[in-house]
């Protein structure tokens, strides 16, 4: 079977966490080259590893998405090794403490505010110029908090809302570029980022009753909804916000 991004090269941010781990292991397979990009050195040292297992092609480039200078080293580092970009994941994000606004430390809404909305902003700054050349695609990770309030998550409510009209604004302003740009929006997945919810066994089980599916879903659920956006099967598809999340937008 054909490959679906054979020859491809991807840079994928947070590649080693839950979902971009997965996403980049499901982009190897796809015959794409991975760029993990990740703060964290023994994570995205990982992902790379189980890769080269697989005799797949991979580079960690560490990178702070919070840093300019750090995002535009990392498309230095992308396009001298691999000779261009095809493929921009924006994924790294965290989450926040569980409080409400007006008891939010204003420098825990900086950092997600940066972390998960300034990031998609500079990482589509210096990747674009190099995606124009090569008629890229970009992904983004927004959330299904992104598309419906809840109590308190203020900074996480609106840095993903946030993405998800930088998404349609990028699509807009890079489509005669035939640059895509979409974006996804993951209900709860099983990842490191809900690990506290795990310890408390009531609000866990609720959580995992929130959707239509009634399940919590898993990293490679997300990572097929990206492969699907940045592959030619996608190719009429740009702006959209893809809900990847058992129907907990409906619920
Ligand atoms: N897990 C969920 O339920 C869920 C739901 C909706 C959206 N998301 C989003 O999915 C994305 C991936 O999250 P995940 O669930 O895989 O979590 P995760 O914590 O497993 O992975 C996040 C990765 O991003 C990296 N990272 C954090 N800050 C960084 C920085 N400043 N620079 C570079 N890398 C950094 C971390 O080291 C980690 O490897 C995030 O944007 C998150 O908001 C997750």
């Amino acid at each position: 079977m054909m490959k679906r991004l054979e020859g491809k090269v991807s840079v994928i941010t947070g590649g080693g966490g839950g979902i971009g781990r997965a996403t980049a292991l499901r982009f190897s397979k796809e015959g794409a080259a991975v760029v993990v990009a990740d703060l964290d050195d023994a994570s995205g040292e990982e992902t790379v590893r189980l890769i080269h297992e697989k005799k797949g092609n991979a580079l960690f480039v560490k990178t702070n998405v919070r840093e300019s200078e750090s995002i535009q080293s990392l498309v230095h580092t992308t396009v001298e090794h691999f000779g261009g970009l095809d493929i921009l994941i924006n994924n790294a994000g965290i989450g926040q403490s569980e409080v409400r606004s007006i008891d939010l430390e204003e420098n825990e809404w900086d950092a997600v505010l940066d972390t998960n909305l300034k990031s998609i902003f500079l990482g589509m700054k210096y990747a674009v110029p190099e995606l124009m050349k090569k008629d890229g695609v970009i992904v983004n990770v927004s959330s299904l908090l992104g598309l419906k309030g809840r109590k308190f998550v203020s900074a996480y409510n609106a840095a993903k809302g946030g993405v998800i009209l930088l998404t349609q604004n990028a699509a807009l302003e890079y489509g005669k570029d035939n640059i895509r740009v979409n974006a996804v929006a993951p209900g709860v997945i099983d990842t490191n980022i809900i690990n506290g919810w795990k310890k408390d066994e009531r609000k866990w089980s609720a959580i995992s009753q929130s959707n239509a599916l009634r399940r919590i879903g898993n990293p490679e659920e997300v990572a097929s909804a990206i492969l699907f956006l940045a592959s030619d099967e996608a190719s009429f598809i740009t702006g959209a916000t893809l809900s990847v999340d058992g129907g907990g937008l409906i619920f």
